[in-house]
């Protein structure tokens, strides 16, 4: 709305809130004028549709608009039936409350077609699923079928709806359309046996005999020709240049298939048609005795054959009537007028059930199967008659009239009701609101007892004579004093003059309409209906649903009429109540059916009908426009030094510090919770202007603005383009590596050389983060295949370059070191068991420091200089007993020491060899020459750090290969060429001493680590 806000000029204002003069009836016809002019058909009374018939296509309605108006902002866009659509779908989605919009209007002011394009809305614009689609052709295609069943000619509209229709369009929780029910109220059945002049039947009929199939008409008995029926010609008009029957036909043909009906079905549907036109073709005859006769069996027996009864049967019950006498059921035959009512009474029955059995079917048809969607949601569209008056008006247009007097009030206590809601919850004082209340007319039409309805219930059913002036008198009687309501007899003169003897006039909401009560009676009663138990018989299976058996045999009396619609209309008002309601109100702009033609006179008749001032007046009792602050901040936000270009605070604060700076008065508006209230529409028309004038001196600003957001969007192409090549690449290198992946193990080639190379790449890169860090450490990632050799080879030579660097990096003490310890190993790795032990263990330059060797030992090596000296346990050669020595080794010979002395001097050339036993002990042999008188023999010795001290030995004495290692014994020479042997065994404890066979047993104990 706010978009045509400055336009108003032009094509008036599209809410008639903000007319100046709200309370002018000229203004608002001036307003409807301005925009009917300009093809602009939709004006909103706030969130009501006013919509005017334009008689000629607009090109409004296409996907495009629908789409337009999809998920909008109602206020954000023209006015249009799509926006009333759209707002009840979503308020239904996303307050999960059941929805109903009510259209109403007179007769040819585009009720239905406004009901059909929100059907298409929703059809068009709701998520659907393919079960769904059915649902959605179905509920599209029912309106064919029920116009051609229940609408017609009139003079007022070449497609009217003579019957009342309300609609329930379910969804399922994902907002698709998954089934529908209608309820239909009040058919016009009078129109299938008369017709005023300019005026046609039911549609179906001319459908049936323009477009049916010879073979179809041959069936049914029929002419291909309209004029031959009694029941189509009334009018005088079977013809319509606006009407295409044969075309019309081929539509609801298929329409009916859509709907499922089977072949048989339409068939026997068709046979009721065709029997209806061949009742109005029955002639009667009168006797002498004024009883009446059918003059030809022509229809009865097509009659009898179509309808499947008895052809007999069927004359009796055309021209005689049931009687009961004393308890006694009696035939009584009928005069010439009577049997011509009876006859037309059948035909009215026939058709009027047939109809409800169709809306039946079509609900069957429309019923939603799935038990998940019990829940459904519900937008219901009301299609009902308007207010209607015309120069003699009956017991139907009472009807309608009551009908239209209940909507009222539900709109009146609905809008009342919503606006006193909404001022609630805005935190704003509610001002009570003048308005007419038509409750007092509905009282007087529907109070039990007292009202119009209960007399002429009591009227038909009471026994006597009763009829329409008894009815009348009657009225007068109980009701004669209402302020509503008067007769020819109760009103004074003037009025007298307009009125007839046989009227009474009610004072509708809308105005005086004077009813005429001829027939009154004979239509409400349902007992007139001819003899229904022939229909019972019949062996078309729709007749027998229509025509129950029980009812036959019920014998309370029936409900009248006029009780039935008195029930229906209040259970149609319960559903309305239930559910959120949303208006159209539609307006014919002349009688002539023209495009482009506004007749005032008319207008204002339907303005004053449907109550728009009324509703106006409501609506603008309190405030005249109201908006969200941030809808409201947006667009004025340009005005204020404080909040353009943007309000950072709260949007309440924006709004206030925004109305002050425009200097908005207090009396002109006020702040609810969310939204601000302006009283008068001059308050919006200033700001408005000042908005117009602002944006001319925002106009030069804007064209720099427009610069920047020309170098914008360049630059953000650019950054698009980058992003766009960067996915581009990213998926390539995706795709390629995929198939690589599948090629991995063929030989290389274009598939899979990305992907080797990729492999490679990652392996090399991996291994560069997982090289060993130490000599010691041997991980090594796992190559894959294809760089198995190359893998090892890097191993390797890495593994050199790594031992090169540590040598390069080793110091001199460690280095001597690691070469006794190299030394250590060549002679005992993997030979004696005390020698994983050693490993660990560093080398010692010696185990005795100076003190701890005797001088006189010092002073006689003299100047031999001393390289190792550790303690000993030294075994005597006889008896084997254990010596505590000093074993020192010298540049020269190993020395044995007891304290001063020095014992024996072995010189290394002369060592023939050393001894040691495989076991972890500390027993060693140093053999010496037997031949050599100096010495006494071999010296068996006890190290404890015998790794140490032999591998000192085997250097000092550079006798590193004369070093064996024994297993069981080791024998060894005591001089003067005897021998003694030394047996070797495993123990728990280390244990040397002279066994019995004369040998030292030494105990070596077991290790863990073996
Ligand atoms: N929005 C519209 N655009 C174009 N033509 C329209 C529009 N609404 C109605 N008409 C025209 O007016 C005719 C009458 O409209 P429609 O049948 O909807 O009236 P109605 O209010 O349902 O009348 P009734 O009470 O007699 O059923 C339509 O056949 C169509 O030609
Ligand atoms: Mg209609």
């Amino acid at each position: 709305m706010e978009s045509a806000l400055t336009a108003r000029d032009r094509v008036g204002v599209q809410d008639f809130v903000l007319l100046e003069n709200h309370t002018s009836e000229a203004a608002f016809i001036e307003n409807l004028r301005k925009r009917f002019k300009e093809n602009l058909i939709y004006t909103y009374i706030g969130s009501v549709l006013v919509s005017v018939n334009p008689y000629k296509d607009l090109e409004i309605y296409t996907k495009n608009h629908m789409e337009r108006y999809r998920g909008i902002n109602f206020y954000e866009v023209s006015p249009h039936i799509y926006a009333v659509s759209d707002n009840s779908y979503r308020s239904m989605r996303t307050e999960r409350r059941d929805q109903c919009i009510l259209i109403s209007g007179e007769s040819g002011a585009g009720k239905t077609e406004a009901s059909k394009k929100i059907l298409q809305y929703y059809a068009v614009t709701c998520p659907a699923s393919d079960q769904v689609e059915t649902v959605k052709d179905r509920l599209l295609q029912s309106n064919p079928v029920l116009e051609a069943f229940g609408n017609a000619k009139t003079l007022r509209n070449d497609n009217s709806s003579r019957f009342g229709k309300y609609m329930d369009i379910q969804f399922d929780f994902k907002g698709a359309p998954v089934g529908g029910h209608i309820l239909n109220y009040l058919l016009e059945k009078s129109r299938v046996v008369h017709q005023n002049h300019g005026e046609r039947n039911f549609h179906i009929f001319y459908q049936l005999i323009e477009g049916g199939e010879e073979d179809l008409l041959r069936r049914l008995g029929l002419e291909r020709n309209p004029q031959q029926y009694q029941y189509l010609v009334k009018g005088n008009c079977p013809k319509v240049s606006s009407i295409n029957d044969r075309s019309d036909w081929k539509v609801v043909r298929k329409a009916l298939s859509v709907i499922g009906f089977s072949e048989d079905e339409v068939e026997e549907l068709l046979n009721i048609i065709a029997s209806v036109l061949h009742l109005g073709n029955i002639q009667y005859g009168g006797e002498d005795s004024g009883n009446a006769y059918i003059t030809t069996d022509t229809q009865i027996k097509y009659l009898a054959r179509l309808l499947g009864v008895d052809g007999l049967v069927l004359k009796e019950a055309l021209t005689h009537k049931k009687i009961i006498a004393k308890g006694e059921e009696l035939k009584s035959p009928l005069n010439l007028e009577q049997a011509s009512s009876a006859r037309d009474a059948l035909s009215k029955a026939v058709y009027g059930r047939t109809f409800t059995w169709l809306v039946n079917k079509i609900n069957v048809s429309l019923a939603y199967k799935d038990e998940t969607y019990k829940n459904a949601s519900v937008i219901g569209l009301l299609d009902i008659y308007g207010f209607e008056v015309f120069q003699h008006n009956s017991f139907e247009q009472f009807c309608i009239n009551y009908c239209n007097e209940k909507l009222q009030q539900l709109f009146i206590e609905l809008t009342l009701k919503s606006e006193q809601d909404e001022y609630e919850a805005e935190g704003i004082t509610w001002e009570p609101v003048q308005y007419f209340n038509n409750k007092i007319i509905c009282d007087l039409v529907e109070e039990k007892f007292k009202g119009i309805i209960s007399i002429l219930d009591e009227e038909c059913l009471r026994p006597g004579d009763a009829s329409d002036i008894t009815f009348l008198e009657k009225l007068e009687n109980t009701v004669g004093g209402h302020a509503h309501l008067t007769t020819h007899k109760l009103t004074d003169g003037k009025t007298r003059k307009v009125m007839g003897r046989e009227e009474f006039r009610l004072l509708h909401y809308a105005g005086e309409v004077n009813y005429n009560v001829n027939g009154v009676l004979s239509c409400t009663h349902s007992l007139c209906v001819v003899h229904p138990q022939v229909m019972c018989m019949s062996d078309n299976k729709i007749l027998t649903q229509c025509f129950d058996r029980a009812e036959l045999k019920d014998s309370r009396r029936p409900e009248t009429a006029a009780t039935q619609f008195k029930t229906s209309l209040a259970k149609l008002m319960e559903i309305l109540m239930s559910k959120e309601p949303s208006y159209v109100r539609c307006i014919k702009p002349n009688d002539a059916k023209q495009a482009g033609r506004f007749d005032e006179v008319l207008i204002r008749h339907q303005v004053k009908y449907l109550g728009l001032m009324e509703n106006l007046r409501v609506r603008r009792a309190g405030f005249a426009y109201r908006r969200h602050y941030e809808t409201f901040l947006q667009r004025y936000k340009s005005l204020c030094p404080e909040t353009w270009p943007s309000w950072q605070g709260k949007l309440a604060d924006g709004v206030s510090t925004l109305v002050k700076h425009l200097g908005y008065k207090p009396e002109e508006y006020k702040l609810g919770r969310s939204k601000i209230f302006i009283r008068f529409p001059k308050t919006l028309f200033a700001t408005e202007d000042a908005l117009e004038t602002r944006k001319h001196s925002l106009g030069e600003r804007e064209s720099h603005v427009s610069h920047a957001v020309v170098v914008q969007a360049w630059w953000k192409g650019i950054l698009a383009c980058r992003r766009a090549r960067r996915r581009r690449e990213a998926a390539n290198t995706i795709r390629r590596f995929i198939k690589g992946f599948i090629y991995r193990h063929n030989e290389r080639c274009p598939e899979n050389e990305y992907f080797l190379d990729y492999v490679r790449y990652s392996f090399l890169m991996k291994l560069r983060r997982n090289l060993p860090k130490t000599v010691l450490d041997k991980s090594w990632p796992t190559p894959p295949t294809a760089l198995i050799e190359a893998s090892e080879r890097l191993r390797k030579l890495y593994m050199q370059n790594m031992v090169w660097g540590y040598c390069k990096r080793i110091n001199p003490e460690w280095k001597h070191q690691l070469e006794q310890k190299m030394v250590a190993s060549e002679i005992f790795k993997n030979k004696k068991d005390n020698y994983p032990q050693s490993v660990p263990k560093l080398f010692v330059g010696t185990r005795l420091n100076g003190e701890e060797i005797n001088p006189k030992v010092l002073q006689s090596l003299g100047s031999e200089k001393m390289k190792y000296a550790v303690p000993v346990t030294k075994y005597d050669r006889k008896g084997y007993k254990a010596r505590p020595r000093q074993l020192l080794l010298t540049s020269n010979s190993a020395v044995i020491v007891e304290e001063a002395k020095l014992k024996q001097r072995i010189d290394y050339a002369a060592l023939k060899g050393i001894s040691v036993s495989s076991l972890s002990d500390g027993v060693f042999v140093l053999h010496v020459p037997t031949e050599d008188k100096k010495q006494k023999g071999d010296v068996v010795l006890q190290s404890d750090h015998i790794i140490e001290t032999l591998t000192k030995v085997a250097i000092c004495a550079d006798k590193v290969n004369s070093i064996n290692i024994n297993q069981g014994s080791i024998t060894f020479t005591m001089g003067q060429g005897r021998e003694g042997i030394i047996d070797f065994t495993s123990g728990s404890e280390l244990l040397v001493a002279k066994a019995k066979n004369g040998h030292l047993s030494v105990t070596a104990p077991r290790l863990n680590s073996r």
